[in-house]
């Protein structure tokens, strides 16, 4: 059998870009191109998706009907196209990097280049279970962050099924708490453990319920949060006062640096990254406010 060229299954893929995320119709259109260079669809539908190319919302496939015309095959879930869809996933994430001022963030991008650089592999589908923390949260958070960035929602939102969600139990229970140990997931996306394989670098999505309070902890890696929701409360040593950060906002933590995270009323979605020392464990670190700070409810923005 032979096997259709990437090109092709994601030119499909963008094909199926959902309807109303800005540019959308550009890309179908672009994508439509290369379909009908490869001789997949006639002239006919071509000039379909250049008519509904400046319009977002509309949708070409009523058209594609009416005019006798078969609509193209929607992408599957093949090994390949999860492999394009990360691809996609990470180059978003880079374009979105890219527009963050502060310490960290040429580092993590520097870390994630080689991934970006390579051709897409298949990827094979995750056979865990589905996450609870995920199909609680995750919708949620993705409208939040459509509203101001739908191209990196879209792609998160086009490859979550493809990704190995991991609620991590290796913090003492007693330490870390009930709230943050069941509310929690993380998908590495390059990694030691990651389809993306790296050495000593990590790169993925974390996602906490509203409300949970992720106790101070520190570890040796030096770690980004871009946090793609907000508002959330932050400190950087245990008993300090928390201060307040809206989305978008990125926080660098050096090495054993304390920090601590208290969720908003929006789930907590950040793209995080890690850049040496990624298989040393994190430590909880005590701080006698931790009962009054898990019922504190910070406000909407
Ligand atoms: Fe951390």
């Amino acid at each position: 059998m032979t096997r259709e060229p990437a090109g092709l299954i994601l030119a499909r893929q963008i094909l199926f870009t959902p309807l109303g995320l800005s540019g959308s119709g550009r890309r179908r259109y672009a994508a439509a191109m290369t379909l009908f260079e490869a001789g997949d669809i006639g002239k006919e539908a071509l000039e379909i998706y250049r008519v509904c190319s400046p319009l977002d919302h509309e949708d070409p496939a009523p058209l594609l009907t009416a005019a006798g015309l078969s609509l193209p095959a929607e992408p599957g879930g093949g090994d390949l196209a999860r492999g394009l869809r990360l691809k996609v996933l990470l180059a978003e994430c880079d374009r979105y990097l890219a527009t963050l001022p502060g310490p960290g963030i040429a580092e993590v991008r520097a870390g994630l280049a080689p991934a970006l650089a390579a051709e897409a592999e298949p990827l094979a589908s995750p056979h865990g279970t589905t996450n609870a923390v995920v199909s609680a949260h995750l919708a949620t958070a993705l409208a939040a962050l459509e509203t101001t960035h739908p191209e990196l929602a879209a792609a998160i939102a086009a490859s979550t099924g493809d990704l190995e969600w991991i609620t991590y139990g290796e913090y003492p229970p007693d330490e870390i708490g009930a709230d943050f140990l069941t509310g929690h997931a993380y998908a590495e996306l390059v990694g030691p453990a990651a389809a993306i394989f790296a050495e000593d670098y990590d790169l993925g999505l974390f996602l906490i319920g509203p409300d949970i309070l992720y106790r101070d902890h520190h570890h040796p890696a030096p770690e980004l949060y871009a946090p793609l929701t907000g508002p959330h409360g932050w400190r950087f040593g245990p008993d300090d006062p928390l201060s307040i950060k809206p989305a978008h906002h990125p926080v660098w933590n050096p090495p054993n640096t304390p920090h601590m995270t208290k969720v908003g009323p929006v789930p907590y979605l950040c793209i995080f990254g890690w850049t040496k020392d990624v298989r040393l464990p994190a430590s909880v670190i005590p701080a006698t406010d931790w009962p009054e700070l898990e019922r504190l409810r910070i406000p909407a923005a």
